[in-house]
């Protein structure tokens, strides 16, 4: 049977559970740390959070009240609210999100084999010398490897999507995400008890600005956008299956605050691991891409207290996090498929899955040395090229002209009428303030957003 006619979230909290979802991810476990340890740490970090508070805030309530207004997904959304050619803004996040789950499901498909290497050292134990550096340069440079795990995480992907918002994607949320928390938990408290967990926690959270560089605020802001799932549409579409007494406000403060916690847990377990294990440093700066592949097993396997266990344990809840923002990318693409082109869910799915496919392909390749492959490494410098350009571009200037677009809709071309009847229902929280969000919404974060790409442009600084 066809679905055809739109779902709605069950209820509020299967709905803040999908959005957290989609928001956390590879993003906050993967990418968060290697990013900050390039960028130096604790000044990073503090300009991080400042964007997540004074942009992807507001904008994550922009985004989910646009999508629950129209209650269509990306283009339609935008044009409902803002006009005709809003869509094209829409059509950017649709593309972005095309782009951005090409690649993400490559990393995602690592963690499916680091759970099958973990299980194997479980039963069998860790052989004497090994190097977690070598063993990651083994499987991301092995082309059958890539593809076949990147094929296997794409097929998962679509068969979320196809079975829908209520049947796939708030199921597996509503059961997937209370586990990697309690999961993360664990984790942080036997890294705590690390000896280089102090050293871990100065890193992370003493600023030094002498070594922040410009191009670092943007790859903050970028990030901000990443992690939060914003400047795209995704929560646009997410926030188009919200019923009317579903509060925009309070899910978009919870699913800031669960995010950015996560984001930090991660690094903290991350960095105490390296700064305790002898070497690990030296390893995981030759490879930043490969930190959540390279130190963690190593904690796993010599330090945690039933770390054969937790170890495996720990690559499936990679993969589900991975899982529960994958299924929100294809979520954006075959909405537009469904809403604006006709098509019915089943055949979406399979559709934009598809085409999404045939560029992953790239990116898996992009870290082996395949002849093809590298006369397309037109950008890069390094093995990876293809992946690492389609990150940077997506996330350093899709995400932020997308989200600069989306303040200006919702702070500008929307009516104050419009935006306050949605954000001010009596399903607010007390802290919320109507008129600080239009102030940030109006000023704040295009400004910013403006500003940091000017700069970096000014700069001829493409990183
Ligand atoms: N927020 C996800 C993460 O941090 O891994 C990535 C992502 C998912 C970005 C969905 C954008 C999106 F629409």
């Amino acid at each position: 049977m066809t679905e055809t006619t739109r779902g709605n979230w069950t209820s509020n909290a299967g709905f803040v559970l999908a959005a957290t979802g989609s928001a956390i991810g590879l993003g906050n476990l993967w990418k968060f740390p290697f990013i900050t340890w390039e960028n130096n740490g604790g000044a990073f970090v503090l300009v991080y959070l400042i964007c997540i508070a004074a942009v992807g805030l507001p904008i994550m309530m922009a985004e989910l009240l646009i999508g629950r207004r129209s209650q269509k997904s990306a283009v339609g959304a935008l044009k409902e609210a803002a006009g005709p050619l809003w869509g094209i803004v829409g059509g950017w996040g649709v593309i972005a999100a095309f782009i951005l789950l090409s690649y993400y499901t490559v990393i995602a498909g690592w963690s499916l084999y680091y759970f099958a290497k973990t299980v194997g050292w479980s039963i069998g134990g860790l052989p004497g010398g090994t190097s977690m550096g070598d063993v990651f340069n083994a499987q991301s440079g092995n082309p059958g490897l890539q593809l076949a795990l990147s094929l296997g995480f794409s097929i998962g992907t679509i068969a979320v999507v196809y079975f829908g918002v209520q049947r796939g994607i708030e199921r597996i949320a509503r059961i997937f995400l209370p586990i990697l928390f309690g999961i993360l938990v664990l984790m942080l408290f036997s890294a705590l008890g690390m000896s280089g967990s102090g050293e871990a926690l100065t890193f992370i959270f003493r600023p030094n600005f002498g070594a922040l560089e410009p191009k670092s605020i943007l790859e903050a802001l970028g990030h901000s956008f990443f992690t939060l799932s914003l400047g795209m549409g995704a929560m646009i579409t997410y926030g188009s299956y919200i019923a009317r007494n579903q509060s925009v406000v309070k899910a978009s403060g919870m699913i800031v605050l669960l995010d950015t916690l996560i984001a930090l847990v991660a690094t903290v377990i991350m960095f105490s691991v390296i700064f305790s294990v002898a070497g690990m440093a030296d390893e995981v700066g030759g490879s930043t891409v490969g930190m959540l592949f390279i130190s963690l097993p190593q904690l796993f396997f010599s330090e945690v207290p039933f770390g054969s266990l937790l170890g495996p344990l720990f690559y499936v809840l990679v993969a589900l996090a991975a899982l529960t923002s994958t299924m929100s990318l294809l979520e954006v693409v075959t909405s537009y498929m469904i809403d604006e082109r006709g098509l019915g869910r089943h055949k979406a799915t399979f559709i934009s899955g598809g085409a999404i496919f045939v560029f992953t392909i790239f990116a898996a390749l992009s870290f082996t040395d395949t002849p093809f492959l590298s006369t397309l490494n037109i950008f890069g410098e390094g093995k990876d090229g293809w992946f690492s350009t389609a990150d940077h571009f997506v996330s350093n200037w899709m995400l932020p002209t997308g989200g600069l677009f989306i303040t200006l809709a919702a702070g500008w071309f929307m009516t104050r009428k419009a935006t306050e009847s949605e954000l001010v229902d009596g399903t607010q929280p007390g802290w919320f303030r109507y008129g600080a969000w239009r102030v940030f919404i109006r000023f704040v974060a295009p400004a910013a957003v403006l500003a940091i790409i000017i700069a970096v442009i000014l700069g001829r600084d493409f990183s």
